[in-house]
């Protein structure tokens, strides 16, 4: 049995997506452990292009089982749009679950994330999937878990009386309209009825698979910047996107997980507000958005865009304790003279500190100048390399850097959003 966590380790939109579809080639079963439809993991392989936001990322594989575990907030509505979408290109879903004690994003949650925003004088730039929402109803005890919907009365009542709260949230506080409960039911019932055939007991279908000795992975959503404990509070989710969650999300025993792959984008990017220390308002982050496809997987918005943190992966390794690093997206470096990368970051309002292994505190993230070191580039197109040892030798160096700077080994390059286009480090 081996059990494999695969992380996000900046602001999100590492390749995730990518990195799990290879993997799970390998791989018994996938379990997304946490986040809902705020996600959009990108798979291209062999039936098409597809944009995953709640089913995990191993779905490809006609022989790994795929769940969506119970610290996964599931909008009903959203994940038949997405089975659909999945079984019109012919994938096939009998290996779906949906863990029972997972929670619900209810269209109320997405009213409220909406109003929550807008009365913000400092915005999060949330996805607006009504993630929060969700995540403090379940926290508040106000949540309605998928088992909850098995019985429709029951589930009905849950919903009356959700409805009548959130309303007087909705009116009295924000001013916003109030929702009807009849109209929430009509609007998620028919695709609850379509998840129910999927709905399982998480626990028991994990001690199964680990009593098989089956290979694991669990995927994560977002990254650690965003993490809701140790990201730049308040500009992060409402889950826990590191290692400690995974095992939480997934209800896997933490010792039991024995390889946590970090995925760490070449460069950086961050959607929605706060603070991103190597972000680039000029051409070069015109650039990366550029030649990168930089536009959010699920809002569409465009990626703020910078040069490679070693601060902020470092962090996150030492946070999830990263077994190995997976690099995407190196090929977008290819044609930029000199590349930049910071090692450490500046404090500002702090006499000039000099910090290099811990982000500061959230309030003074905005207030630091990173320290960059510079690094050789190389020009020709790299996407067509299938092996380290025929990568440039600037783009070799480039990867030894990051490694060193992380005290993380690389185990995959990426250099396309193909499947093939990935190869061991070593
Ligand atoms: P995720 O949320 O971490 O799964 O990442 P996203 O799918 O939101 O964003 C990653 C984007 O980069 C997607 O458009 C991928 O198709 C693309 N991608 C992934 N790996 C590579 C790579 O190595 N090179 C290039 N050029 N694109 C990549
Ligand atoms: P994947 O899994 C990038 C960002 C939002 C916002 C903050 C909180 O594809 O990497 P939320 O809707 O979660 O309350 O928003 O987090 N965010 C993401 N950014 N990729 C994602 O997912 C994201 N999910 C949320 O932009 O800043
Ligand atoms: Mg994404």
């Amino acid at each position: 049995m081996a059990i494999t966590a695969v992380l996000g380790a900046q602001w999100g939109d590492e390749g995730k997506g990518k990195i799990v579809d290879y993997l799970a080639t390998d791989s018994d079963m996938v379990i997304r452990f946490q986040g809902g439809d705020n996600a959009g993991h990108t798979v291209i392989n062999e039936y098409g292009e597809f944009r995953l936001h709640l089913i995990p990322s191993g779905i490809f594989n006609p022989d790994t089982s795929c769940l969506i575990g119970t610290g996964v907030v599931v909008n009903p509505i959203s994940l038949v749009n997405e089975m659909n979408s999945l079984a019109g290109a012919h994938v096939g879903l009998d290996r779906l679950m949906v863990a029972d004690r997972a929670h619900l994003v209810m269209p109320y949650h997405v009213a409220l994330d909406r109003a929550e925003e807008s009365f913000r004088k400092s915005k999060i730039g949330t996805t607006m999937r009504g993630i929060g929402p969700a995540y403090a109803d379940k926290v508040g005890r106000f949540g309605i878990q998928v088992f909850d919907s098995l019985d429709q009365d029951y589930f009905a009542e849950r919903v009356r009386v959700n409805v009548e709260r959130v309303n007087l949230i909705l009116s009295e506080l924000y001013g916003a309209e109030a929702l009807s409960a009849d109209d929430v039911l009509d609007q998620v019932w028919p695709a609850l009825k379509a998840v129910r055939p999927h709905v399982v007991d998480c626990y028991a279908e994990v001690r199964k698979a680990m009593g098989r000795g089956d290979r694991i992975l669990l995927e994560g959503q977002l990254g650690a910047m965003r993490d809701l404990d140790w990201g730049a509070y308040p500009y992060v989710t409402s889950s826990n996107p590191i290692a400690g969650g995974a095992s939480v999300g997934a209800g896997i025993p933490p010792a039991l997980i024995t390889r946590v792959v970090g995925v760490v984008k070449a460069y950086s990017t961050c959607v929605g507000e706060g603070p991103m220390p190597t972000e680039l308002n000029d051409e070069m982050g015109e650039r990366l958005r550029r030649v990168g496809g930089e536009y959010g997987a699920t809002t569409g918005r465009p990626r703020r865009c910078g040069w490679f943190d070693a601060v902020a992966v470092r962090y996150s390794s030492g946070l999830s304790g990263f077994t190995d690093i997976a690099v995407t997206k190196l090929d977008v470096m290819g044609g930029i003279e000199r590349l930049k990368m910071a090692t450490a970051y500046r404090v500002n309002t702090r006499d000039g500190e000099v910090i290099r292994d811990t982000p500061p505190p959230p309030a003074l993230m905005g207030h630091v100048t990173p320290i960059y070191e510079e690094h050789e580039g190389w020009c020709s197109d790299i996407s067509n390399v299938r092996s380290s040892a025929d990568l440039p030798a600037p783009a070799m160096a480039y990867l030894r850097r990051i490694e060193e700077l992380c005290g993380a080994r690389i185990g995959l390059v990426s250099v396309g959003p193909r499947r093939e286009q990935t190869f061991s480090a070593h």
